[in-house]
């Protein structure tokens, strides 16, 4: 039977192991998919320890991501793009790192909430490692404008300048919550405001009328930011739909077959 795992430390809490064994089931496909924690100074003999007991492949999570690009033999572009790796393909090639995290945030966007991207004005909160790796996924469906506003506007303008060469010139801008002009279809949050229940500044005005605003998080109840956008008038998604997404795009990398999520989807969130 063919092996996979999911790296991280702490790695208890992964959902992962769940979710690929869903697809499997729904797929016929035989596979086993494992949590394995790693030794934080430890991730590379981790991956390569899993490859010598014959692992096909494996997702990286939480501290190694950014491991996981050094680690790879070949990154693919949207890899590259967003400087962090969540899926690993062991081939007879060597370590190929990909990154499913913006496709899962688009799939989630467009097939699970049904909101088309192209066209549309986009604000994504935050310039850390969850906003770059969906930055280029999001310039793909050619939005009319994707703002991304950050604390610390150097960070964002930084990224500005990355994505402008890779098709964002003139689409993508960068501005600190103050600055932020105008109000906007689709409002992401991609800070780490609400791991410490707290609300990115921005105002009431930055929906658009039937806006829908995502928040990267998820949990049993609503994030403040998702309270904020549903008190004025949002439509509501956490991060639940884009962690099935991302998962499912790695499964058909991995597979060739691309699984149904939404029965997975709602399996987990009636498990939150
Ligand atoms: P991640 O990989 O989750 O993106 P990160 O790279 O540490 O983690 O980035 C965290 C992001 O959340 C950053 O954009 C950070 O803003 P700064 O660049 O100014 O640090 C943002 N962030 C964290 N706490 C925040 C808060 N309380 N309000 C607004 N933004 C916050």
């Amino acid at each position: 039977m063919d092996r996979y795992c999911v790296f991280g430390n702490p790695i208890a809490h992964s959902k992962s192991p769940d979710i690929h064994a869903a697809f499997a089931a729904q797929t016929g496909q035989h596979l086993a998919y494992e949590r394995r924690l790693a030794p934080l100074d430890g991730f590379a003999d981790a991956v390569r320890a899993f490859i010598a007991e014959g692992g096909k492949g494996a997702n990286v999570t939480v501290p190694f991501k950014l491991e996981a690009v050094k680690l790879a033999q070949a990154l693919t572009v949207r890899a590259r793009a967003a400087g962090a790796v969540n899926t690993l393909v062991f081939s007879e090639d060597g370590i190929i790192g990909d990154n499913t995290d913006g496709a899962g945030l688009v799939a989630d966007i467009v097939q699970n909430a049904g909101v088309a991207i192209t066209g549309k004005r986009v604000l994504l909160l935050g310039a850390g490692g969850a906003a770059r790796g969906v930055v280029l996924p999001i310039l793909e469906h050619r939005p009319a404008q994707l703002v991304i506003a950050n604390r610390t506007v150097a960070t964002a303008e930084a990224l500005v300048e990355q994505f402008a060469a890779l098709g964002g010139a003139g689409v993508v801008a960068a501005c600190g919550f103050a600055d932020i002009e105008g109000a906007y279809d689709i409002v992401v949050n991609a800070t780490a405001a609400s791991l410490s229940a707290e609300l990115p500044p921005i105002g009431p005005s930055v929906f658009a009328p039937g806006a829908l605003a995502l928040d990267m998080m998820y949990g049993a109840s609503p994030t403040v930011f998702l309270q904020f956008a549903g008190q004025h008038g949002a439509r509501l998604r956490d991060g639940l739909g884009m962690l099935v997404e991302q998962a499912a795009e790695a499964f058909a990398l991995w597979r060739g077959v691309h699984p149904q999520t939404a029965d997975v989807l709602n399996t987990l969130r009636a498990k939150l």
